[in-house]
């Protein structure tokens, strides 16, 4: 018998989270949101019609929505139902003041890869032993990586692993800014700079069992030349401790957005 997931809101979230699970067996999906979007799966124009029809529900709205849908919910059946809940900023305990303490919820914080099965995720639920949260883990699983975090971890978790993509897509763009000197197109400087982070991701990945990460640094600086100057100047400018502040920045809006609830 094939699991129903419905998704709440259909926006970039959602749609990596179905692309990354459609050619799955046994699953089933179907969406809700304000209005229709493009998609190839089912629409249910009433909030109680998506959730009638699924098992898992997926809160896929930004976080100063997240309320009004929870008010929705609340007068609903959800008896045996898993809500999932991706919502930066907004902890189990905030989803329970709506749907109550006995509600199985899980919350997660993943990011966009999803859709490639390339995510990291983590995972954390208010019922943890219960099978219908262990179901939720395996299929996170198989959208990357999954590991299991106390929600205390969650605001740093949304700097690294949530915001990380558009983090280090910014400092390849600092890569692109520079490279405007070669005179050279737009969309031939994005390629060159996609070879240049794959080729680094698969030294990296080729490398990482027996070598730690300042290896790796070490084995492309030769004492003297070109890397070990723009090393320097690093660490002269404590450039890793301004790295730091941008996660630090991150994570305090995250702790911040949790207790303003904004
Ligand atoms: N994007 C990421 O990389 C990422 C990573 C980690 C976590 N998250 C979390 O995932 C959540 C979704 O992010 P997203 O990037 O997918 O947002 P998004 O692209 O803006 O999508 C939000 C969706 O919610 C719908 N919506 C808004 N209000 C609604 C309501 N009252 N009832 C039903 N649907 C409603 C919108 O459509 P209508 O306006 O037509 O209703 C839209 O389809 C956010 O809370 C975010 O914190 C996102």
């Amino acid at each position: 018998m094939s699991v129903k997931h419905g998704f709440i809101g259909f926006g970039n979230l959602a749609k990596a989270v179905y692309q990354g699970l459609k050619q799955e067996e046994n699953i089933e999906f179907a969406y809700f949101a304000r209005s229709r979007k493009e998609a190839d799966i089912p629409y249910y124009n009433k909030i109680s019609d998506l959730v009638a029809f699924a098992d898992v529900i997926w809160l896929m709205v930004k976080p100063q929505d997240l309320s009004a849908v929870l008010e929705e919910l609340t007068p609903l059946d959800r008896s045996g139902k898993t809500i999932v809940s991706p919502v930066a900023g907004r902890n189990i305990a905030f989803i329970e003041r709506y749907l109550g303490t006995g509600q199985l919820i899980v919350r997660i914080m993943p990011n966009l890869a999803m859709a490639y099965r390339k995510s990291v995720t983590a995972f954390v639920s208010n019922q943890p032993d219960n099978g219908n949260a262990s179901e939720i883990f395996h299929l996170l699983e198989k959208l990357g990586k999954a590991v299991q975090l106390e929600e205390s971890g969650f605001d740093l978790f949304t700097a690294v692993f949530g915001s990380g993509p558009a983090f280090i897509l910014s400092f390849i763009q600092i890569f692109k800014d520079k490279m405007q000197e070669f005179n050279l197109p737009g969309s031939l400087l994005d390629e060159l700079l996609l070879e240049l982070t794959q080729g680094t991701t698969l030294y990296f990945t080729q490398n990482q069992k027996n070598y730690s990460i300042e290896q790796l640094i070490q084995n492309i600086t030769s004492k003297g030349g070109t890397t070990q100057a723009g090393l320097d100047y690093s660490r002269t400018h404590e450039i890793g401790k301004h790295f730091e502040g941008i996660l630090d920045a991150a994570r305090n809006r995250s702790e911040e957005m949790s207790k303003n609830g904004d």
